[in-house]
């Protein structure tokens, strides 16, 4: 298990390019592999998450040429062209791609088995599960609705769902079990989340309608081979944004980073707290908006985040703890309950980790209350959550002590070559 050790007093400066979007990566591979002909992806992330994507539509047929460097050629066979996996699929530690792959896997006319790591087998999966079954589908669950599920494939009929839960990994699931539905499939959403899915359909050429809660497709399309460059990603560089903002003396750049509307909650919370970012070279690329951010250090204040905005900036969470703590004045986080069911419970696993940092946080039952303040030195684990890790090696910028981080290897699901590239800016860590 690799430890994370971070040297007080840094600050950060230059430029980087953080890995390619988690989101995006998934989908990539997923509607490459459904396409007619090939797709060629680059700045494909190499994390573990996506790369259990990649490995399960090879254990289906599909041919994927994969060298490393983010380069990916999938040679897509159709909608129709999947074959029966000959053992069950291992997802690891991600929900996105069980959950994802749930919704395809409904529709196929063979079973399959999609199981995960403790963390991924613990997860909630009746958000999934029911409406799937509202459609035809046959999947098993574990008790309490957690993986693994045994699928046995079925024909499925469009419906329109209204979703509870703010959740672009749900309203992905069903989309994608439309692709194989009779009928129209429509999802409408109590909020506006990440809107990938949607995008990369219409890049493939399917026809998706969407207004702003609603989106709806047709079973019985075609998607058509494409070229996808997958933007850096804006969760992970959001731990670079926190620790510049919080770093006395920090200026950096952070290239070619994705700005989907849906997804840059963190900066307009950070903006509200006093932040300075700048969207530097906008443009969009394969759909996806795209921009360099600069961050220079600023005195952060405490604010009662929006509550519209917390899916927006739903996996950012765990860096903006670490902001609120290094702000001054208080910061209410509430209405972001989901943070208890991501990769641990990281409302949590954050008051745990900045209360040993010596920081004033309360949980609720829905978010916390942070006083701002200075933070120390100290000893904290990870849960084994990668953004748990990152965020408490942020809080090292501005601890005025050594932060030793526990348990930091699933820092690789989502961005292998992260304490390198920290060092790169100017963050003092070591890994052991
Ligand atoms: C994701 C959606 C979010 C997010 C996850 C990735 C996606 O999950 O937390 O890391 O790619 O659709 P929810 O849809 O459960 O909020």
């Amino acid at each position: 298990m690799r430890t994370f050790t971070t040297r007080p007093g840094s600050s950060l400066s230059g430029e980087a390019r953080v890995p390619g979007d988690k989101s995006i990566s998934h989908r990539a591979i997923i509607l490459a592999s459904l396409a007619n002909g090939e797709t060629e992806i680059s700045g494909f992330l190499e994390g573990a998450d996506s790369l259990h994507t990649l490995a399960a539509f090879r254990a289906m047929g599909v041919a994927i040429e994969h060298a490393g460097g983010g380069q990916v050629l999938v040679h897509g066979r159709g909608l129709h062209s999947l074959s029966a996996p000959a053992a069950k699929l291992y997802m690891g530690n991600s929900g996105t791609a069980l959950r994802l792959l749930t919704g395809v896997l409904a529709g196929q006319p063979f079973d399959s088995v999609l199981s995960g790591d403790a963390s991924l087998n613990a997860r909630p999966m009746g958000r999934i599960v029911n409406p799937l079954a509202s459609m035809g589908a046959s999947i098993k669950a574990a008790d309490q609705l957690v993986p693994p599920l045994r699928i046995s494939g079925s024909a499925l009929t469009g419906m329109s769902h209204k979703t509870l839960i703010a959740s672009a990994q749900v309203k992905s699931c069903l989309l994608l079990a439309g692709l194989f539905a009779g009928g129209e499939t429509t999802v409408v959403e109590p909020a506006i989340t990440r809107d990938h899915t949607e995008r990369m359909l219409r890049g493939f050429g399917y026809p998706v309608v969407s207004g702003s809660l609603r989106v709806a497709l047709s079973g019985g399309g075609e998607l058509t081979g494409t070229r996808i460059e997958v933007p850096a990603d804006i969760s992970s560089a959001a731990f670079f944004i926190v620790g510049a903002s919080i770093a006395p003396g920090s200026d950096i750049t952070l290239r070619h980073v994705g700005t989907n509307p849906t997804r840059t909650g963190i900066i307009d919370i950070l903006r509200l707290m006093g932040a300075s970012i700048e969207l530097l070279n906008e443009t969009v690329m394969g759909g996806e908006p795209v921009a360099d951010l600069r961050v220079r250090s600023a005195r952060l204040k405490g604010i009662a985040v929006p509550r519209e905005l917390v899916p927006l900036a739903i996996d950012e969470f765990p860096a903006l703890f670490v902001a609120a703590a290094c702000a001054t004045g208080e910061t209410l986080i509430s209405g972001a309950e989901e943070l208890r069911v991501k990769e641990c419970d990281r409302i949590q696993a954050m008051v745990d980790g900045l209360q040993q940092l010596g920081a004033s946080i309360t949980a609720t039952p829905d978010g916390a209350v942070i006083q701002g303040g200075s933070l120390s030195g100290g000893q904290v684990g990870s849960c084994g959550d990668h953004r748990i890790a990152m965020a408490l090696a942020m809080a090292g910028l501005c601890a005025d002590g050594p932060v030793v981080i526990a348990d930091c290897d699933n820092v690789d699901t989502s961005f292998p070559g992260f304490a390198a590239t920290a060092a790169e800016l100017g963050l003092v860590i070591d890994v052991t």
